[in-house]
């Protein structure tokens, strides 16, 4: 066998997150604000890849050493016929790992077929627990009872340590943090702070809206003592806590305060079949099967790839220039 790809700085490739459709039913916006956010490169459905293609590309990465698949969006929920493609995907022999990151608006009708089709985890996104402040961060469009629905559905579905994503904004869901926190507190869920990033460029994002990771955790601590823990592989992208009283733990992506570009091993594979290797990249790769074209071939295309890669964005923020044409968040799925 072929000795696995490593990029410039080192890295091997370890994770692909699979956007498998290219619109949300959301328009949060800090990912897709309604009106300005265009999906950059879609005709509709019929520039996504099909299962077939999705299935194949995936085995080709397993060959070159990825282990954990997530699928993600948009909102990935939107994806006709999603448990058929998990199933697929779930037999991959390599892969130890299959988890999807929704906005849990549509998970109350589809946790159990999910589950059912071999999905091991889910990230559920949950910015506020009040409903008219989730409406309005949803860009209007969110229901809260649904999310919290979609969460209920997944717990009886056999899904356990949920992911909650809560993506904080200076001066806009700040006051959510404590009472997210309480609410998550001893439910074996793990509720996660992220720090607001400057992805792609309809956000408007500013330096002064995100609120450091650092002081969310001691406001957190001020109320229940934490304590550090160490992280459960290399590379995990969120820096860990448990409550020293017990009831479980909490953690924090901080991608602007702490970059963590070192151990990046993500690849991103759009919805329209282009590989991304980084969630600032300028532009993507196109990696579509051509007919025929086995995995083995495209393992060798997405080999060259990432031998080539070099990124490490949040690491250069300040010096990427302001006018650096970046992909959108709702196209490549975080
Ligand atoms: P686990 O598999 O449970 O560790 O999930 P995860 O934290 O890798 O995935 P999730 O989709 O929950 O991502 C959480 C947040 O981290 C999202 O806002 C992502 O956009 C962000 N994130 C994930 N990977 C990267 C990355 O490589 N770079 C940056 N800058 N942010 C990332
Ligand atoms: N900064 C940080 N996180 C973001 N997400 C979407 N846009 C941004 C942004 N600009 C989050 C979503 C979801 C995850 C995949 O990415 O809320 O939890
Ligand atoms: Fe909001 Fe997620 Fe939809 Fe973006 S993809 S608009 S963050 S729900
Ligand atoms: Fe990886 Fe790019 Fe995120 Fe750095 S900014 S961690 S290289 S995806």
């Amino acid at each position: 066998d072929a000795p696995l790809p490593r990029d410039r700085l080192g890295r091997p490739l370890h994770d692909l997150r699979i956007s498998v459709i290219e619109t949300c039913n959301y328009r949060c916006p800090y990912c897709m604000p309604e009106g300005q956010a265009e999906s950059p490169s879609l005709a509709g459905s019929s520039a996504r890849l099909g299962f077939d293609e999705i299935e194949r590309l995936a085995r080709a990465f397993v060959l070159l050493g990825v282990r954990k698949l997530r699928l993600t969006g948009g909102e990935p929920l939107l994806r006709r016929d999603l448990p058929a493609l998990v199933a697929r995907l779930a037999r991959i022999p390599g892969v130890e790992d299959l988890a999807l990151t929704t906005n849990g608006a549509l998970l109350a009708g589809q946790a159990k077929a999910l589950r059912e089709a071999g999905l091991h985890r889910i990230t559920i996104s949950l910015d506020s627990l009040e409903p008219e402040g989730f409406r309005a961060l949803t860009g209007g469009r969110g229901d809260l009872a649904e999310v919290l629905a979609g969460l209920a559905a997944a717990e009886a579905a056999g899904f356990s340590r949920i992911k909650i994503n809560c993506v904080v904004q200076r001066g806009v869901n700040e006051e959510q943090v404590l009472p997210l926190a309480e609410r998550f507190r001893g439910s074996g869920h793990v509720l996660r702070f992220i720090e607001y990033m400057d992805v792609g460029t309809c956000n408007g994002w500013r330096p002064q809206d995100v609120v450091p990771s650092a002081e969310l955790r001691d406001r957190i601590a001020a109320r229940w003592p934490l304590r550090p823990r160490e992280p459960v592989y290399r590379g995990e992208v969120a820096s860990r806590y448990a409550y020293a009283d017990g009831a479980g733990e909490i953690g924090f992506v901080s991608s602007v305060s702490e970059p963590f570009c070192g151990d990046c091993h993500r690849a991103r594979l759009s919805a329209d079949g282009r590989l991304y290797t980084c969630l600032f990249a300028r532009e993507g790769t196109p990696l579509r099967p051509a007919p025929g074209e086995d995995e083995a071939a495209l393992a060798a295309r997405i080999a060259a790839v990432w031998t080539a890669r070099a990124d490490r964005y949040s690491e250069l923020r300040g010096q990427a220039g302001k006018d650096r044409r970046k992909i959108e968040m709702f196209y490549i799925g975080g």
